[in-house]
Parts: C-alpha cells; sequence; structure tokens
C-alpha cells in the first residue's frame, strides 16, 4: 500500500488526447446479515483471503485502474488499512481506506468525497462481488471511455419475474399483479462505471434509497448503458453463494497450474 494519492498523469496516447484515468470505489461497509453470524461479509474469507482483498485485486489487475478507494465499516477503518498491508496487492495501483456510512448509498459517498482530481472515470464496485473477472471491468471502463455517462454490466434472466403486490394479512398468499417481458430485463452487477462529474451530480442531487448508483444517474434524466456481465461476477449474499465461490476459485487455481 502506498500513501501517494497522486501518481503521475498517465501517457498521451497516440490520438493526442490524455487518457482518463480511472479510479475504484469499493463500499465494504455492510454487515452481510444475510449471510448468518460472524464476521462481516467482506472480511469473510473464501479460499483463504478475505472477499475484500479478492474484490480490491479484481479491480487493481486491470491495467486502467490506478487508484482503489476502499469503504470501511464506520469503525473498522483500521482494521482494513491493516489487511490491507498484509496483503500482496499491485505496486502500480494507490489504496485509500475511508470510513463509511449508514447505507451503500451514503458509503459510496463518502468514497467519492474521497477521491483526488485527476480521476475522471469512476468505477463502484461491490466488495460482495470478489470474482469478478478482468475483461469485464476493462469493457465498462472502455464503454465510458467511449462516452457513456454510465455504465453497467448486465445478463439476461434465467428466470421469469413476477411483480406482486403486498399479502392481505400475515398467512395470505401474494397475488401476482404483472409478468414483464423476460427479453426486455437484465440483472445488472457491478463495477458500474461512470464519469466522474455526472456520479458526483447524481449523489448530489438524488435523495432517495436506492439498491444501485446507475438508477441515480437514471434519475438525472441520462441514458445508462449495458456491457455484457459475467456469471462469475455473481453477488455472495447467501451461504450457498459462498460454495459457488469457493468452486469458482478452486477451478481458476487448477486452470492456472497453481
Ligand atoms: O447489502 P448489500 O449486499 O446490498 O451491500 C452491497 C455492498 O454495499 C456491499 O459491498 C456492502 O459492504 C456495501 N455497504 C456499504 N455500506 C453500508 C451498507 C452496505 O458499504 N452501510
Amino acid at each position: 500500500m502506498t500513501d501517494d494519492p497522486f501518481p503521475p498523469p498517465s501517457p498521451t496516447p497516440a490520438s493526442g488526447r490524455p487518457t482518463a484515468r480511472t479510479a475504484a470505489v469499493i463500499p465494504a461497509a455492510g454487515r452481510g446479515v444475510r449471510l448468518g453470524p460472524g464476521a462481516p461479509k467482506a472480511l469473510r474469507t473464501l479460499g483463504g483471503t478475505p472477499m475484500l482483498i479478492h474484490a480490491i485485486r479484481a479491480m487493481a489487475d486491470s491495467r486502467a485502474v490506478s487508484l482503489v478507494v476502499v469503504v470501511a465499516p464506520p469503525d473498522g477503518a483500521a482494521e482494513v488499512k491493516t489487511l490491507l498491508d498484509a496483503h500482496a496487492l499491485p505496486e502500480r495501483t494507490d489504496f485509500l481506506v475511508v470510513p463509511g456510512g449508514e447505507s451503500r448509498q451514503e458509503s459510496v459517498k463518502l468514497g467519492l468525497d474521497a477521491l483526488p482530481a485527476g480521476y475522471d472515470i469512476v468505477l463502484v464496485h461491490d466488495a460482495a462481488r470478489p470474482l469478478v473477472p478482468v475483461d469485464t471491468v476493462d469493457g465498462v471502463i472502455e464503454a465510458v471511455r467511449d462516452g457513456a455517462p454510465a455504465v453497467v454490466p448486465a445478463l439476461p434472466l434465467a428466470d421469469t419475474v413476477k411483480q406482486v403486490e403486498p399479502a392481505a394479512g400475515p398467512d395470505a398468499p401474494e397475488p401476482v399483479v404483472a409478468t414483464p417481458d423476460r427479453s426486455l430485463l437484465r440483472a445488472v452487477q457491478t463495477p458500474q462505471g461512470f464519469d466522474r462529474a455526472t456520479l458526483v451530480r447524481a449523489h448530489d442531487t438524488v435523495k432517495d434509497n436506492v439498491t444501485d448508483d446507475a438508477s441515480m444517474v437514471e434519475q438525472l434524466g441520462l441514458t445508462v448503458v449495458t456491457v455484457p456481465g459475467h456469471e462469475e461476477a455473481f453477488k455472495v449474499t447467501r451461504p450457498l453463494d459462498l460454495v459457488l465461490a469457493e468452486a469458482v476459485l478452486a477451478r481458476r487455481r487448477l486452470n492456472d497450474g497453481f
């Protein structure tokens, strides 16, 4: 981990236009109650390494990402700094750790507030998606570089989705009120990528509680676009997801010849 949040500007490409520098914000301040009792979700281990370290490496593996801002639990910044120091991370990437807030949205905002000048593209990546492949990360960055203000990796749905109304009582069944056309629905993942100024404006403007950052940009009236997501970018939420994540890691280790 280095202390210098101001690395030298990136080289100017042949086009003469400097390549926009990219930072990743990782909100990791959630308690992960759905995984059951134990350590906060981001500190649970996968293959012996904390999930958060996997997520940080997944961002730092992209050569385009030169800064990773980790948003720690409000009282856990020192613990997260110690964790970063204890694990090998790419030398060319800088790291900052800031304390998070009560909601994911607040945590992302605190991460954005800590970003130094000079980073024009921002990725927001859930610590709970530790295994996103670097090609997915690069695909998101490329689409922002190509001019999209907000980009989400997305996958088609395997399941049909029903919209329901609240049940009439505790033992009553939920009535289904609609079946949206599945071919027009997507499950979205992270990292979501943004033009920095757009994301800052979204966080300054939208005060509704939302579950992802792209929906705040939608509320500004701007177009959010998708790029292909990846099945290994799934969110580790329930105990079964941990089993799947361990299996994905084991397969990668086998393929990498470990
Ligand atoms: O709870 P959920 O799984 O939707 O959380 C998504 C991400 O937001 C997780 O990486 C979690 O650590 C983070 N989060 C946060 N601050 C909160 C709540 C969640 O950084 N107060």
